[in-house]
């Protein structure tokens, strides 16, 4: 944004140049306008500003406020401000404090003294109030999509590559051999909690125009329309209430920041996998970068990135809730720095979900490492154990066997399959040649029948169902 930082006069304004300057007779001090001044970060409110003006002028007529050749006229102005803005044309001018004031001024320069009359029966407390919870609308509608595009990729992955075989961890451990399908349902489970949380979100948002000050004010609007025009379920019911409630915005900070860290914990996933030591994945060139002093380094710097960046998403959560804490009744200028955790916290979902959108599209699995690290990492101990109980051992006895089988076996690194009947006899006489069946990787797997476990069967029936929540979630 060009602001001019002018200070010139602008009619309408008293000696300080203000709009509001009727009882100022000293300019601010330059320190005090640049701290006091928003429209560095506000002015991306603008169209939700002019859409907020366009109804309120609307109702305005219709409650014979305004004749219906006063709000031609506004209307119209406000349409040229938009193609001012939109065209780059508009000079944003520091003095003007916020996009509302930038906003009213030019339209009292452009029309004269009806300009001025916009501003009947509101103020900049309720004002900024709507602008803010069309802003989010806009913000929530857009990670929404973002959220679907990388369930949809997610899915992709998980029914092109859903047959390889991986360990599945606990403690960073290898724990028991999954599907690669399944893990990666994991995350698009969790991303459609994410995009349900973004659709409640709307529930907290309340029409506040109309509030005034925080007294209401002099005029009988007629708020519903006002709603209905904009697209709100609700008004507001109470003006001190609409001009002083942040919650929505801290709601939205604490959705956003909810699907950051899952967005954190399957970048980290992407990290540890595309490192030398796991060697399950790597990411093509396009999503890595080289070091400066180390030739054969390729590094997953964009993973790395959209799991540093849960970092500033819970940072600004806290922001806003700690500005919140204690803050009396109705508007204070505190209100003002909620903006810049808003904004910077929608940009950023943007950028980490369209990030991981095209790293899981383009991540390449290596099937084969990934088995081996399932075969070699005794991963199959919990099915001999219950392969023991189904021969009539108590689990406990059953667990402790299968741990001094395995104890043997990792003392000469040897896989579970490697077992000589001999060796198992003399752990247990329960022990016979189908033991080779139950350590058969896939046969490990394919007895995962539980719903929601790792049976390939298990995992059509999530896929199905995973397909069915992409289809509903495009068509609310
Ligand atoms: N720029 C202000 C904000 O973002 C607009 C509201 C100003 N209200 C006031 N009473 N000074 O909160």
């Amino acid at each position: 944004m060009g602001t001019d930082g002018g200070t010139s006069r602008s009619p309408g304004t008293g000696l300080s140049g203000k709009l509001w300057g009727g009882r100022f007779a000293a300019d601010q001090a330059p320190l005090f306008e640049r701290l006091n001044a928003s429209l560095p970060f506000d002015y991306v409110l603008a169209p939700y500003d002019l859409a907020g003006s366009r109804a309120h002028v609307r109702m305005l007529v219709s409650i014979g406020v305004l004749s219906g050749e006063e709000g031609g006229r506004l209307l119209s102005g406000l349409d040229q401000v938009a193609a001012e803005i939109e065209s780059g044309t508009f000079v944003w001018d520091l003095s003007d404090e916020d996009v509302h004031m930038a906003i009213e001024k030019r339209l009292i320069v452009m029309l004269g003294p009806v300009g001025g009359k916009v501003h009947t029966g509101r103020s900049r407390n309720d004002q900024v109030a709507l602008d803010l919870q069309l802003y989010l609308r806009d913000a929530v509608d857009g990670h929404q999509e973002r959220v679907i595009g990388l369930m949809r990729s997610l899915h992709h992955k998980a029914s092109s590559e859903g047959s390889v075989v991986m360990p599945g961890f606990t403690h960073m451990q290898r724990a028991q051999p999954v599907l690669l399908a399944h893990h990666l349902l994991a995350y698009f489970f969790m991303l459609e909690r994410d995009r349900r949380r973004l659709v409640r979100w709307r529930d907290s948002s309340w029409m506040p125009l109309g509030a005034g000050a925080l007294a209401g004010v002099n005029y009988p609007l007629d708020r519903e329309k006002v709603a209905v025009e904009l697209g709100f379920d609700q008004v507001a019911p109470n003006a001190m209430d609409a001009v002083a409630s942040r919650d929505a915005a801290l709601e939205y900070l604490s959705t956003a920041a909810i699907c950051s860290l899952t967005l954190s914990r399957l970048a980290e996933e992407m990290v540890l996998w595309c490192s030398q030591e796991f060697a399950f994945a790597t990411l093509p060139d396009e999503w890595t970068s080289g070091s400066s002093i180390m030739p054969q380094k390729k590094n997953p710097d964009g993973a790395e990135l959209v799991r540093a960046k849960a970092a500033g998403f819970l940072g600004r959560l806290v922001s806003l809730g700690s500005l919140l804490r204690g803050l009396p009744l109705a508007y204070n200028k505190d209100l003002q720095e909620d903006k810049v955790y808003v904004f910077s916290t929608r940009e950023e979902l943007d950028l980490c979900l369209e990030a991981m959108t095209a790293m899981v599209t383009a991540v390449r699995f290596d099937p084969d490492k990934m088995r081996q690290a399932a075969e070699g990492g005794y991963a199959q101990a919990t099915d001999v154990a219950d392969y023991l109980v189904t021969r009539g051992l108590p689990f406990r006895d059953a667990h402790r066997v299968t741990g001094q089988l395995v104890a043997l076996l990792a003392a000469q690194k040897r896989p579970m399959a490697a077992a000589t009947l001999d060796e198992l006899e003399r752990l247990s006489p329960l022990f016979d040649s189908s033991y080779y069946q139950v350590v058969d990787l896939d046969g490990v797997i394919a007895a995962k029948v539980s719903p929601g476990g790792t049976s390939p069967r298990s995992v059509a029936a999530q896929l199905d169902l995973a397909t069915k929540m992409l289809v509903e979630a495009d068509n609310v």
